[in-house]
């Protein structure tokens, strides 16, 4: 379905990208939208506002990806470690889902976004689960961007649950040990039809992972902002897309055309 580590042209010209030789879109872009309590903060408001705002930036960016020619958009909306904070917060968190997809489903079929999820969502209240598998079944057939909310994901929890599987299988003759290989180890993860994120975003000015993708993320190129994702718009998005666009990936080889010595 995807064409792992091949970048396709954006959907149109964009001036700040023009200035590389080569267009290149990143096909996955996963964002750890953090910055949201002290955004609030800065503006003497609790910290929910913070979260309500963030929802206007969840629906800037999913438009200005799809404009930009991104197939997927991953957003960490909830982590298993997410859990610790004062109930409250938590309860608010558990209705942005719902809050988020009655206002704009509708845009997002417009949009013909697939909206997905990653996780467990075992965990979830009910009126969150209903709402994401609401809007999971009413894009199901949609063909573009693949809006992916992780919720209540944790990497050591998806890597721990693919190990289990592997192990069921390998007690049950259904798969030989020797036959585990990266490819085996992946399709058990919790992103099993998604490519790798090509570009990974991380707003707030934090410099950490935060048990997010980590195996997906090994050749990823990491990009931190210090702006608050409440107030991430079009042109933080095409400023991080442009200085991707810049980078040289290697996966661990050398540039192309460099001498072997
Ligand atoms: C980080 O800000 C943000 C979060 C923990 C949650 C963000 C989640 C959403 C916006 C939910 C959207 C979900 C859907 C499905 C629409 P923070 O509170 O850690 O900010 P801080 O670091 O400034 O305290």
């Amino acid at each position: 379905m995807f064409e792992k580590f091949s970048f396709k042209t954006g959907k149109t010209d964009e001036p700040s990208l023009a200035s590389h030789k080569v267009n290149k879109i990143p096909v996955h872009v996963a964002i750890i939208m953090d910055g949201n309590g002290r955004w609030a903060k800065r503006r003497g408001l609790p910290r929910i506002a913070g979260h309500r705002e963030a929802m206007k930036t969840i629906k800037r960016v999913t438009k200005e990806a799809d404009r930009l020619g991104i197939k997927v958009l991953t957003l960490y909306a909830f982590s298993t470690e997410n859990w610790k904070r004062p109930k409250p917060e938590v309860d608010f968190l558990m209705k942005l889902p719902q809050q988020f997809l009655n206002s704009y489903l509708n845009e997002l079929i417009e949009q013909n976004v697939q909206v997905r999820t990653m996780g467990d969502l075992s965990r979830l209240p009910s009126h969150t689960l209903q709402a994401v598998e609401h809007a999971v079944a009413r894009t199901q057939k949609n063909t573009g961007l693949i809006l992916n909310f992780a919720l209540n994901y944790g990497s050591h929890l998806e890597i721990v649950r693919a190990m289990k599987a592997i192990i069921q299988e390998v007690g049950d003759n259904r798969l030989d040990a020797e036959a585990v290989t990266e490819e085996v180890v992946a399709r058990h993860l919790m992103s099993p039809a998604l490519p790798d994120p090509d570009l990974l975003i991380r707003t707030g000015g934090e410099v950490r992972l935060s048990n997010f993708m980590l195996w997906q993320l090994a050749y990823t190129e990491l990009y931190f902002s210090d702006e608050y994702w409440p107030d991430f718009n079009e042109q933080s998005l095409q400023k991080a897309v442009s200085i991707f666009a810049s980078r040289q990936r290697r996966y661990g080889g050398l540039m192309e055309g460099s001498e072997e010595n």
